[in-house]
């Protein structure tokens, strides 16, 4: 698991519905089929955010809306909810379109440039405008992108490793992750005195939390400086890194894949005249774009493995849990399955027509999660992948440089490459074919 911990979960399915694994001394349950992890997702009050994943999250993020327990479950996603709302999110999906353009224009023929690391300059900048209304500047931006690496990198190790002894140990690894951790909360801190300070109207997160803070008609019970803070730093470890690693993957894969490529291309000439910046209004018309989206959440889900603990004893696939089980599963796991998709590895967009996508069995396509925890920002970030990746193939074709193979993703606490070299070539139109 901690190795090779894809070849791991492809394996899995061979043994049954729902497989007993170890993480150490810990017993634990893996959920392989769509149906077995259906009924997980669907009943959460019995299979709760809890387990290796989430014991570890919530010390870095407390209990924000991705680790909290059942019992205050709604009252936080109903104060969140608002900020992801249709309107709300046609207005990131315009300031991502001005992003990616501004972003493309600092390449130059032939530079090679980390890819992961523009995208998550890019999703940084999105997803503060989410919560702060712009209040990073390059600098605090540019934190968030270094805290965020080295703490997405030691969580893994601190899920598959349960033992908490050598994550005491003053190794440069643990003094690193700490300090990214400290960095991260002291930044968001940071942003919430000034803005006690400023207290200008503003229409962003960290107002709503603010508001909520005084407590509102339909929740008098108020947030305090704690909670407000867990809720953004939570939001910029979910909203950040997950969206970088996502257009990041689709880059690597359009370069191996010429054909999705050239369609792309073909369909962001078509659409962005002038190769003026996308905004919401062209996510309509940017169906192959979006298809490529969808297919790279399936080849390489971000979130690709989770954790719940059962809350009673209970019984999944004729299996009698007893309470405190962890049971795990895993997007990468379903999404590889061949009786859900013919030929998992094959990076195909086709996949996703209409016509095609109506034969994908229930509940085996999960990047976003099912039932009342599935992801708040799925709309956002299916926008924000969709603007982005149409904006940048306006503009330029990335390939791989000669040679050189990208290694295979190295999964953290996300699934992405975390460092991709590329090489930027300036587009001519696609001829029409
Ligand atoms: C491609 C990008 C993204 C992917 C693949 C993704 C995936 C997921 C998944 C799989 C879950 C469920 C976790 C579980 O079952 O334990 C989740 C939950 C969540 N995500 Fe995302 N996410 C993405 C982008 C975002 C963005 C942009 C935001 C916000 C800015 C966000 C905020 C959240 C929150 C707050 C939850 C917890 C929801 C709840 O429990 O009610 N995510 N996400």
């Amino acid at each position: 698991m901690f190795r090779r911990p894809l070849d791991f979960l492809n394996s899995l399915p061979a043994h049954g519905d729902l497989v007993e694994i170890r993480l150490g001394p810990v017993r634990a349950w893996m959920a392989c089929h769509p149906q077995v992890t259906h009924q997980v997702l669907m009943d959460p009050h019995t299979f709760d955010k809890g387990g290796p994943l989430y014991d570890r999250l919530r010390a870095l993020m407390g209990d924000g809306l991705v680790t909290c327990r059942q019992d205050t479950h709604r009252r936080q996603r109903r104060l969140l909810q608002p900020a992801f709302r249709a309107a709300r999110v046609a207005e990131y999906a315009r300031l991502t379109g001005v992003e990616a353009r501004a972003l493309c224009r600092t390449w130059r023929p032939g530079q090679r440039i980390d890819v992961t690391a523009a995208m998550m300059a890019l999703t940084t900048r999105v997803t503060s405008q989410v919560l702060f209304s712009g209040s990073l500047d390059a600098e605090r931006s540019a934190t968030v992108r270094d805290s965020l690496e080295a703490v997405v990198r030691g969580l893994f190790v601190r899920t598959v490793v349960p033992f908490d002894a050598p994550f005491r140990l003053p190794t440069p690894a643990n003094r690193r992750y700490r300090e990214a951790l400290a960095r991260l909360h002291a930044l968001v801190a940071g942003i919430v005195a000034e803005r006690g300070r400023d207290g200008g109207p503003r229409d962003d997160l960290l107002a709503t939390l603010l508001q909520a803070a005084d407590g509102t008609d339909d929740d008098p019970a108020p947030l305090d400086e704690r909670e407000i803070q867990d809720q953004l730093v939570t939001l910029l470890l979910t909203g950040v890194e997950t969206t970088a690693m996502c257009l990041a993957s689709a880059f690597a894969l359009l370069a191996d894949h010429p054909e999705a490529e050239r369609a792309l291309h073909r369909e962001a000439d078509a659409v962005l005249t002038g190769r003026r910046a996308p905004g919401h209004a062209d996510l309509a018309r940017l169906g192959h774009t979006r298809r490529v989206v969808t297919e790279t959440l399936r080849v390489s889900p971000p979130g690709w493995l989770f954790t719940r603990v059962t809350t009673r004893e209970t019984e999944l696939a004729g299996q009698r849990l007893p309470r405190g089980t962890t049971v795990l599963y895993s997007p990468y796991l379903l999404h590889h399955d061949p009786a859900s998709f013919p030929d998992p590895h094959a990076f195909r967009p086709e996949r996703w027509l209409p016509e095609r996508a109506a034969g994908v069995p229930g509940g085996a396509m999960l990047p976003f999660s099912a039932g009342n925890r599935k992801c708040v920002g799925d709309t956002l970030a299916m926008a924000e992948a969709t603007v982005a990746l149409a904006a940048v193939a306006a503009h330029w074709r990335l390939r791989h440089p000669p040679h050189r193979r990208p290694a295979p993703p190295r999964p953290a606490v996300t699934l992405g490459p975390r460092s991709l070299e590329m090489i930027c070539e300036p587009r001519r139109p696609v001829p029409e074919s």
